[in-house]
């Protein structure tokens, strides 16, 4: 039993025939029943990893276990993985429901025509793709092939599920009631599913936890809570967040961090939250527009130049030490466009990184 560790990555690397390193020295592992997103930037290596979990690209070197057994040497097909193609991958000469049923018409899981087609029919009315069950896939729109290749990975309730982009092409609505469909249906079958994603939101409704990815290489693999309020490094602080984290040039001298009009005394930090030595020196200052907020005896001297509404709230746009700024504000706060305010940090909720990105507070 590996059912904290049922899937396994160790010390895996790709280096692609033209010499380029897309995935570097990566290790994870996902719980059995879990559902975890892969997110990160286009070109990290998302879809590279998939393709070396499914059998379709052999690692360079590294290891690939499912439920505790190196598979690096198994062919696809018996990895009883069931893959949502970033394209696709719909087989062009056969109908919608010949697609989906496809999985269960061969190998391993063939069963009798009808009971096939009974089980293709399940999954095509949770997809919302009965209607379309005697077309082509190039009779159908992005949206619709895509939900079509969702339908063919879970007909054969696979152990492991890999999902790339599943739901790139769908507009919000369904977007929506597809993910939690997803969701819902992995924790009722029990499937241990990688979900690839470059939208942050997504992944932190729909994953049990988040890998993120940068340029090969993990930034943090953790809850989404803590990818974003307690981030590893620049990078993570950048990436996760709607509307973005503010980012200050500061330097830390004679025991203050000062910015371009603000002081902040070092003593005033809260001790445990360093991770290291506030050396003196060059370092961003970060923090969250929710953690930035209008107070009589704020230091952050601002005027708003526009106003954005996000739903319940309001998002205060600024300009500081020339970069664009936000506070983010609940609709009564009484601040329009042009208003000279101060802003005052929650200093317990700040970051400060290096110029490097890595996190010193
Ligand atoms: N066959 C290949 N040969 C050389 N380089 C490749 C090959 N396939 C992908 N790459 C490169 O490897 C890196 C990772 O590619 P990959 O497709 O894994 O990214 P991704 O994270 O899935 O991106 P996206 O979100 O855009 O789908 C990219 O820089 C890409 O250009
Ligand atoms: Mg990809």
């Amino acid at each position: 039993m590996n059912d904290e560790n049922f899937v396994q990555v160790k010390n895996l690397r790709k280096v692609y025939e033209n010499g380029h390193e897309a995935i570097k020295d990566v290790s994870f592992s996902v719980k059995k029943g879990d559902l975890v997103c892969l997110l990160g930037p286009s070109g990290c290596g998302k879809t590279t990893i998939f393709n070396m979990l499914a059998g379709l690209l052999t690692p360079t070197s590294g290891d690939i276990l499912f439920d505790g057994k190196s598979v690096v040497k198994t062919a696809p097909k018996d990895r009883q993985i069931g893959y949502v193609f970033q394209n696709y991958a719909l087989y062009p000469h056969m109908t919608v429901l010949q697609n989906v049923m496809f999985p269960l018409t061969v190998g391993k899981n063939k069963r009798p025509k009808a009971e096939a087609e009974k089980v293709a029919r399940k999954y095509m009315n949770l997809t919302q793709i009965d209607e379309f069950a005697d077309q082509k896939p190039d009779q159908l729109s992005g949206g619709q092939q895509q939900r079509v290749a969702i339908a063919r990975a879970l007909v054969q309730e696979p152990k492991i599920l890999l999902m790339d982009e599943p739901l790139s092409n769908l507009d919000a609505r369904l977007r929506l009631k597809i993910r939690e469909e997803i969701r819902s249906l992995v924790k009722k079958v029990g499937i241990t599913t990688l979900f690839v994603t470059h939208d942050q939101e997504e992944a932190l409704s729909i994953g049990d936890k988040i890998i993120l990815f940068n340029d090969g290489v993990i930034q943090q693999d953790d809850l989404g809570q803590n990818l974003y309020s307690e981030p590893n490094n620049y990078f993570v602080a950048n990436f996760v967040g709607n509307p973005v984290i503010d980012n200050f040039s500061v330097e830390v001298k004679d025991g203050k961090v000062t910015g371009s009009d603000f002081e902040i005394a070092v003593s005033d930090l809260k001790q445990d939250r360093f991770k290291h030595e506030l050396k003196d020196g060059k370092y961003v200052l970060s923090v969250r527009p929710e953690n930035i907020l209008p107070a009589e005896s704020g230091n952050v001297k601002v005027t708003i130049q526009d106003i954005e509404l996000i739903g319940r709230e309001r998002i205060l746009k600024f300009n500081h030490d020339g970069i664009q700024a936000r506070s983010l504000v609940d609709l009564e706060t009484p601040i329009k466009a042009g208003d000279n305010i101060n802003l005052k940090m929650r200093l317990d909720r700040i970051f400060i990184f290096t110029p490097e990105g890595e996190r010193v507070y």
